[in-house]
């Protein structure tokens, strides 16, 4: 709605209130009024402030305090009118709380300005979806676990060039993304762990001539400590940069683990059927199950790119301190955060109901002349050929194979002998994938021992 008389924020200096397009282009209530629980939480912990450094009085603080509840409550339950006209969350919260409790609420924007509020603000509401996002990952992590432990000894085939490569465990493969989503979750926690500073106070962007205690704000907010200087505190936004581009991260983490959902659960591949409840059907074709979720989970993780990429733009061509273009910082972040979120929680879906199919992921584990390495690394130990001259005499027998259309198991020993005289029947034992991944022992590797060594290291590290 459009109030046409001048700001009653700074209506002192104005004859006459905005263009209707002034306002349209400068408010920013349709979006922050998401930071509602944030703005109500940093205004109290000030008031209070106020109060105990002899600011303000302790009724005013009371009332202050009270009437910032009453705000809350009504618009957590829908009942508050929204201004167009207030611009944002901060003003919007303060006309209702001037009508709730008088005079008491002009005093509560002594010794702060809107670019301290709505940077604390920010950061408490980027705060909590690192929070949210710590909550998420852990809970995929888990069903990875869980994935990766039931299956530590399924053999699969390993790829590179999405070409089969070498036999590789299912628990290995699940493990790779414990580790991918592991270093995630330590960057949301280096982040947290940065951005912990608390921007109220520094006022416009000088600080104030008033005796606050930034300390107190700070600890009363959940913060480590005040940031120590005032430009920098109202005029930074690299703590939502950090976020984004963490979240980018673990984005493209994400959508690489959906990329191959939506391949293990094709009818070429079978490594996986996807539970009814991450699927769709299609409305001619009765034979299909399409796995939605994943597809839109890897569509959806452009919008946290992008994110990124636009807050960096607002941001790098602004002179110190506070420019209105940050007002722009928001959506993107919100949005970034929306769907990192929903993205999260739609993976740990899917991984922990899907369903690996032993036998189809150990028939392709044998195929592809998968153990090929395995031949090659038995001539090198057995017959002590050097490493280049294993690799042809494994190339030629792949070649024969090939050419006859079998696996390399397949081979008979004379068909073996006529490529290299020195093999023995024994070279049988290391062409079975399950050899194959038992003996891949180094640390780190893919033989069931390893990695049940690791899942129960992670199970640790989760508790
Ligand atoms: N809505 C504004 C924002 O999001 C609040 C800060 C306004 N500060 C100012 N000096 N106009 O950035």
């Amino acid at each position: 709605m459009t109030d046409t008389s001048s700001n009653q924020m700074w209506g002192g200096r104005f004859a006459s209130g905005p263009d209707a397009i002034m306002e349209a282009i400068n408010a920013s209530i349709g979006f922050d009024r998401r930071m509602a629980a944030q703005d109500v939480a940093g205004s109290r912990a000030h008031a209070a402030m106020l109060a105990a450094q002899g600011i303000i009085t302790d009724s005013d603080a009371d009332a202050i305090r009270k009437g910032l509840l009453t705000v809350l409550s009504e618009i957590k339950e829908g009942r508050f009118e929204f201004s167009t006209a207030l611009e944002d969350i901060h003003m919007n919260v303060e006309a209702r709380l001037k009508t709730l409790v008088g005079e008491a609420a002009g005093r509560l924007h002594t010794a702060r300005s809107r670019n301290d509020q709505v940077a604390t603000d920010f950061k408490l509401w980027v705060r909590d979806q690192i929070d949210a996002a710590d909550e998420g990952l852990t809970a995929l992590l888990r069903a990875l676990l869980a994935q990766a432990e039931a299956g530590a000894d399924w053999v699969m085939p390993g790829f590179t060039h999405l070409q089969t490569a070498q036999p590789v465990t299912w628990g290995h493969h699940m493990m790779a993304y414990v580790e991918m989503l592991g270093r995630d979750l330590s960057r949301f926690r280096d982040a947290r762990a940065r951005m912990n500073e608390c921007p109220l106070g520094a006022a416009a962007l000088a600080g104030t001539s008033f005796d606050i205690d930034r300390e107190a704000t700070a600890h009363a907010l959940g913060f480590d400590r005040p940031s120590a200087n005032s430009l920098d505190a109202v005029s930074d936004r690299d703590f939502a940069l950090e976020f984004l581009s963490v979240a980018s991260i673990c984005a493209m983490h994400l959508s690489r683990l959906a990329e191959e959902l939506v391949i293990w659960s094709s009818a070429q591949f079978r490594f996986v059927s996807m539970s009814d409840k991450w699927s769709t059907g299609s409305s001619i074709m009765p034979q299909k199950r399409n796995p939605d979720a994943a597809e839109l989970l890897r569509a959806k993780i452009g919008r946290i790119f992008g994110a990124n990429v636009a807050l960096m733009t607002v941001m790098k061509g602004l002179p110190l301190a506070y420019s209105k273009d940050m007002q722009e910082d928001k959506e993107q972040v919100f949005d970034a955060a929306d769907n990192l979120l929903l993205a999260l929680a739609a993976m740990t879906g899917m991984v922990g109901d899907m369903q690996a199919n032993r036998d189809a992921l150990a028939a392709a584990a044998g195929s592809g002349f998968s153990t090929a390495t395995d031949l090659a690394d038995w001539l090198v130990r057995t017959l002590n050929l050097p490493f280049r001259d294993a690799h042809h005499v494994t190339g030629t027998l792949v070649a024969k194979a090939e050419a006859k259309g079998c696996d390399l198991p397949d081979l008979t020993l004379a068909e073996m002998q006529d490529v290299h005289a020195g093999i023995t029947a024994d070279v049988f034992e290391v062409l079975g994938v399950d050899n194959s991944v038992a003996s891949r022992t180094s640390y780190g590797g893919t033989a069931p021992a390893q990695v049940r060594a690791q899942v129960s290291r992670w199970k640790e590290v989760l508790k």
